[in-house]
């Protein structure tokens, strides 16, 4: 449970970010900020978690930006004074940008967009929301990596290191916030069925057959759900994890434990 705990997620107006942000509100949280570029899925959001029981708020940000983060740590400071909770979730594929992704005809701008927003983006979260979580009684950061932290992704390769460097990122700020107290984890999920994934499918010449070979590789026989990852993230979050500091979590239906597929 996140009883009375003022909590952060960023890429909250969709997928896994939407699904935990509600999951926060349903396990007692007093307060879920909701941040996003897409400001009004992210307003609607923020309404769904009001419903639920906490207070939602949106701010926008793009966590990409410097001046946005700091912003959005002044608007939760102004608000709340604490942060207990920060989900760093905010990520987006090579594949929705463009089709040259291998390593040696990718382009700098695209790489560096990646890396910008997934691996620079959680960092600076990190920085500016640092005081705030010192102030919490248990502060918690909750990176998002990915199965692709441990496995190349065809076509994939910006993302793929990006969030190979969440696991770096992970445990030096696990190291470096102990002394204050504020733990930090890293999930990995594996294929989930979000609108990120929706938009890619959608443009495969068959995208039946493309989510039926994806399920096969799950020893689960279907894909994640937005809702298996945000019970995952709530529980890091929680006191009751208050052992799991510096470590990753896999989450993806058996993926990673096999080299089969069920087809
Ligand atoms: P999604 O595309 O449904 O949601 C991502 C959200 O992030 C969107 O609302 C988008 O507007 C927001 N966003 C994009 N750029 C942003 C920026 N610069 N600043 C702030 N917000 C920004 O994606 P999904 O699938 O829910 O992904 C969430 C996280 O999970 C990402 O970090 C992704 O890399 C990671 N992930 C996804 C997997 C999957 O199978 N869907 C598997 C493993 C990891």
């Amino acid at each position: 449970m996140l009883t009375d705990k003022v909590c952060l997620v960023t890429g909250a107006a969709s997928g896994m970010g939407r699904a935990t942000a509600l999951e926060m509100s349903r396990q007692g949280a007093r307060a879920v900020v909701v941040s996003d570029v897409n400001d009004d899925a992210g307003r609607a959001v923020a309404q769904e978690v009001t419903d639920l029981g906490a207070e939602g708020v949106y701010v926008h940000c793009d966590v990409s930006r410097s001046n946005e983060v700091r912003a959005l740590m002044a608007a939760v400071d102004e608000r709340y004074g604490v942060l207990d909770v920060l989900h760093n979730n905010a990520g987006i594929v090579d594949a929705q940008l463009t089709t040259a992704r291998t390593v040696y005809d990718i382009d700098e701008e695209l790489w560096d967009r990646i890396f910008d927003v997934n691996v620079k983006g959680s960092w600076l979260c990190i920085k500016h929301a640092t005081t705030l979580l010192t102030k919490s009684a248990g502060g918690v950061i909750v990176n998002c990596a990915s199965i692709s932290s441990f496995v190349h992704f065809d076509a994939e390769s910006a993302y793929v290191a990006s969030k190979s460097a969440i696991l770096g990122l992970t445990r030096s700020a696990a190291v470096d916030l102990a002394p204050f107290g504020v733990r930090c984890v890293a999930y990995a999920p594996g294929t989930i069925d979000t609108p990120m994934n929706d938009r890619i499918w959608k443009q495969a010449p068959d995208e039946a057959a493309m989510r039926r070979a994806l399920t096969a590789t799950h020893l689960v026989p279907r894909l994640g759900r937005p809702e298996d990852i945000a019970k995952f993230v709530c529980f890091l979050a929680s006191d009751d994890a208050a052992f799991i500091t510096g470590s990753v979590h896999i989450i993806d239906g058996g993926a990673l434990a096999w080299r089969g597929t069920a087809a």
